[in-house]
This record gives C-alpha cells, structure tokens and sequence, in this order.
C-alpha cells in the first residue's frame, strides 16, 4: 500500500504526520515501512536525524530519475524502516523528471520493482503542486490530507481534492484516503477551529477522520532530536493522537 501525505499548503503537518503515522505502522503493526521525501527542504530526512550533507546528491530524485540505481545503493536505514532521503538537489532533478517521457508516471513505475519488500510506502510531498506531488499523487493508491484547522479555507481544500481527483483520469488506483485535522489548539480560536472542522466533515462524511492531532510540543520536540513521537514521548498527546490516528487509518482499509 503507498500513502502520500499532500496538502498545498506548508506548515499543516505533512511531514510530521508521514513520519508518526510511519513510526506507528511499524512500531504497533510491524510493517515494513519505506519513507520517501520528495521535498526539496529535506524535513523528513531532517526529522529522522540525517543531515543533507550525508545524502547530497543521493537522494530520492536520483532513485526516481536513474533506472540503473539500485534503492539500496540509495536508502538509508532508520529505527522505522528505510528512506529514500532529500536534499537540496533534489530540486535540480525536478525538470529532468518533468521531461521524461514516462512523467507523471515516473515514481510509480520505479516502486513496481521494489513494492513487495515493503508493507507500506509513505510519501512526504512538497507544499506546492508541483512535478513531485504529481508524481506522487500518480504512486499512491490512497492520499491522506492533513489539514491545520484555525487556517483552514473550504475553497483551498476544495480546489485541492478537485485536483487530486483528476488525478484519477489518469491513476485510477488513486482514491481519497481521508482528511485529518492537525496542531489542533482548542485554546486558540476554539469556536472557529470548531465551525470549520464540523463544516468540513459535513463535506467529507466518513473520508473525514474522527482522529484529530492534538498540538504538541513533543512532537517537534521529536523532530528536533531526530526521533519520532512514540520514541521521544510516548505518553504523549502526540503519541496518543499519532497511534489512534493510525489504528483509523487502518480500519478505514477494511471497509
Ligand atoms: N501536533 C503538533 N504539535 C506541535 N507542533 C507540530 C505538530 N505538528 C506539526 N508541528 C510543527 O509544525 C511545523 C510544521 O509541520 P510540518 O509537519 O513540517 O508541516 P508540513 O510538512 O505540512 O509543511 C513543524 O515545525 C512541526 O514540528
Ligand atoms: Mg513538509
């Protein structure tokens, strides 16, 4: 199964939710997990404690742009499973995988090869909708879309979901995975963050996810020691929100 965590804008917990909910599959369910960072900002390469320096350009854009490099050669090993990394290069590989004549179908036909070694694939994307979230969107079977509640604008998340679902014209396997609320503060704004996320659910029904996260300072916290939530804090809120969140996730493939 790969999972792509989208959502245009920065900032709503793309990356943190792609490594929890990774950390969690494999902490609580045992999966075989593969993180992909597709961000030219390196976060998740970041939040598992690998600097750019150690990857330069072996990153996940050469994995996806070089048919004869083998994942080993650039996969790197992390307590949860393993990661086609970022760096900063990774966006000098843009137009060149752009430019090929399999685009956007690029990292999709990469992971045939490698799809059985792993249970689950997660893909962390860019905040933009660029090549890289194309591509993803075109990789994934399901897309989960994180959303931060105090900014949430209807129409941003409208137009986005309108944009991932021509996806399908062309990826039929891609389905709406759910949306989820993160760095949820019902001190900040209660009504408000309220109002939206019951608006937004009337929109949505069950591709809505009743798990919600909870801000926390633990889990940058994590990020910042190179960890993931469940390691750093795991009576956390984070962790709580992170593992419930997955187990939802998780039954909501059983339907
Ligand atoms: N639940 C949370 N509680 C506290 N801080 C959070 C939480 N989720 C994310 N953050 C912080 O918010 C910032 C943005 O999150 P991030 O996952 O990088 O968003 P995106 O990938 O969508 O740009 C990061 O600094 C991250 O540590
Ligand atoms: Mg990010």
């Amino acid at each position: 199964m790969v999972i792509s965590l989208v959502n245009n804008k920065g900032g709503v917990g793309k990356t943190t939710s792609a490594q929890n909910i990774g950390a969690a599959l494999h902490r609580f369910a045992e999966a075989r997990v593969l993180f992909i960072d597709l961000d030219g900002q390196a976060s998740l390469t970041r939040c598992f404690g690998i600097q750019e320096s150690q990857v330069g350009s072996n990153n996940a854009g050469t994995f996806i742009a070089r048919d004869d490099v083998p994942i080993e050669a650039i996969v790197k090993k992390t307590p949860v499973g393993d990661l086609l990394p970022s760096s900063a290069e990774l966006n000098n590989k843009e137009d060149y995988i752009k430019a090929s004549p399999i685009f956007p179908f690029n990292l999709k036909l990469r992971l045939e090869k490698y799809k059985s070694q792993y249970d689950f694939v997660i893909i962390d994307c860019p905040p933009t909708l660029s090549a890289m979230t194309r591509i993803a969107l075109v990789a994934c079977d399901m897309y989960m879309v994180p959303l931060q509640a105090e900014f949430l604008s209807y129409e941003g998340l409208r137009n986005f979901l309108n944009y991932s679902k021509e996806i399908q014209l062309i990826s039929p396997q891609t389905q709406l995975g759910g949306v989820f609320a993160t760095r949820y503060n019902p001190r900040i704004n209660k009504k408000l963050s309220n109002d939206l996320i019951e608006a937004t659910k009337q929109q949505l029904g069950d591709k809505f996810f009743t798990s919600y996260i909870r801000d926390n300072i633990s889990v940058s916290e994590a990020q910042a020691s190179g960890t993931d939530i469940f390691n750093y804090a795991p009576e956390s809120n984070g962790a709580k929100d992170y593992y419930q969140l997955t187990r939802e996730i998780l039954s909501s493939f059983k339907k």
